[in-house]
């Protein structure tokens, strides 16, 4: 087997820097994994607090069996009729609320929300949008244009014209922050709006309901629906991004919009609806769907095959056969509760927020200003890794520790996390 510094000498030969290594200096050459763990080339044992993509575990044989059952039988395109196309967009738009019954599969999240840009676009014939600041949806040129965390980021080129950004809406450690944070940043996004009549009208807000790289940032009660409200005064029709949060992770609900009562027109999802196997959806209403059927085909050679759906299906069995909704809300509460008893300890734990297996630690300086300290959460995450732990940081000063495991994430494992966390932050102190 090659060695990890072999490894990392041809890799840099051949793959793009920009295409970056986890904890660089100590990188985890990785040759199997299960469940919540990852194992490496010396069969150390992992702990996986960072990927959401396994969704309901690392390699689940009863996802694995499906895919390989169904490409040993059929695997084509949607031109053709078959059964896990029809079963699939069934049991997904059984899971949305409302009038979202209309799918179309693609292979990722971002080919998910480059969809739902041009299907609001279609609808509402305006090219504008308005994104949070903080927000990511995805890598193609379009999406990047939409995602202020890049374009607002290292090697940005700045918000292009079509796009308006309101504030991420963070009642912690954004620009809003009293009891009344919610009206405010709504009233934020309804600028962004106005903002944008006066140059290129937005026909689309794109939200994530928890935003995963703004720092695991839960808006305030009331923000989606008012939020949502303000984008259809302006004529313009919301784009839930559930590609991170989507499918029980918030262990509350199963789509994260639904935890404030919203409704979006279109959801996009991506990531752990395959566990793992290149799969996206979007789901929107008969009448956006009629509109963007204007005589111009639709196709995507990959999405929605025969053993896309099996993967889909199999991982919507396995969430409901263990229960794993549920699970994210237990465990979820569990290690809330264990981080905000560490903050009793520990100043420099600000905020712990977020929700089922989807959480936000957010370390601060000082807890007056609310002032970031990435340092110490970088610092953290390099001796979890030492420790077998793994877990990433996020958020715009990099100061936000973030969870969110593979759901079969157990109570033993969080209060193995919880009490290495405290040890090392008491080692630190
Ligand atoms: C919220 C959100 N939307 C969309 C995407 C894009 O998904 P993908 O990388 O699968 O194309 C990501 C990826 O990190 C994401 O976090």
């Amino acid at each position: 087997m090659a060695t990890t510094d072999d490894l990392l000498r041809r890799r840099a030969q051949h793959i793009s820097p920009s295409l970056s290594v986890l904890y660089r200096d100590d990188p985890i050459h990785a040759v199997s994994a299960r469940g919540q763990y990852i194992y490496d080339a010396d069969g150390v044992e992992y702990l996986d607090c960072m990927n959401n993509v396994p969704h309901v575990g690392h390699s689940h044989p009863k996802v694995n069996h499906a895919i390989a059952d169904q490409l040993a039988r059929l695997n084509t395109n949607t031109r053709f009729l078959y059964e896990p196309l029809v079963d699939y967009a069934e049991r997904l738009s059984a899971l949305m609320p409302g009038d979202l019954s209309v799918c179309f599969f693609v292979n990722s999240g971002s080919e998910a929300n480059e969809l739902a840009l041009r299907l609001a676009r279609a609808h509402t014939t305006k090219k504008g949008i308005v994104a949070l600041r903080g927000a990511y949806h995805g890598n193609t040129t379009s999406l990047v244009e939409v995602s202020p965390y890049k374009f607002e980021g290292r090697g940005g080129a700045g918000r292009p014209e079509h796009v308006q950004v309101a504030p991420t809406p963070d009642p912690y450690a954004g620009v809003h922050r009293d009891t009344d944070a919610a009206h405010a940043y709504i009233s934020e996004v309804d600028d962004a709006f106005f903002r944008a009549d006066a140059s290129v009208p937005a026909g689309a807000l794109i939200i994530e309901a928890i935003m995963g790289t703004a720092g695991q940032v839960e808006p305030p009660a009331g923000y989606l629906r008012g939020a949502y409200a303000a984008a259809r005064a302006h004529g313009a029709v919301v784009i839930a991004d559930e590609v991170q949060i989507g499918f029980g992770r918030i262990g509350t609900h199963f789509w994260g919009f639904e935890a404030q009562g919203a409704q979006p027109d279109i959801v996009t999802l991506g990531k752990p609806i395959g566990n793992g196997f290149p799969l996206g959806a979007v789901v929107t209403t008969p009448e956006i769907a009629e509109s963007f059927h204007n005589g111009m085909e639709f196709f995507c050679t990959f999405g929605g095959t025969p053993v896309a759906c099996a993967a889909g299906l199999a991982v919507l069995d396995v969430m409901e056969e263990e229960n794993l909704r549920q699970h994210a809300r237990d465990v979820g509460e569990h290690l809330t509760a264990g981080f905000r008893a560490l903050a009793d300890d520990h100043l420099a734990i600000g905020n712990v927020r977020g929700s089922g297996l989807f959480l936000g630690v957010d370390f601060v300086t000082d807890r007056g200003t609310r002032g970031p300290d990435g340092e110490l959460a970088r610092w953290l995450v390099m001796q979890l890794r030492r420790h077998g732990v793994l877990c990433s940081t996020d958020g715009p000063g990099d100061n936000v520790l973030k969870l969110k495991p593979p759901l079969p994430f157990t109570r033993d494992n969080a209060d193995r996390l919880i009490t290495l966390t405290g040890d090392l932050l008491t080692m630190r102190d």
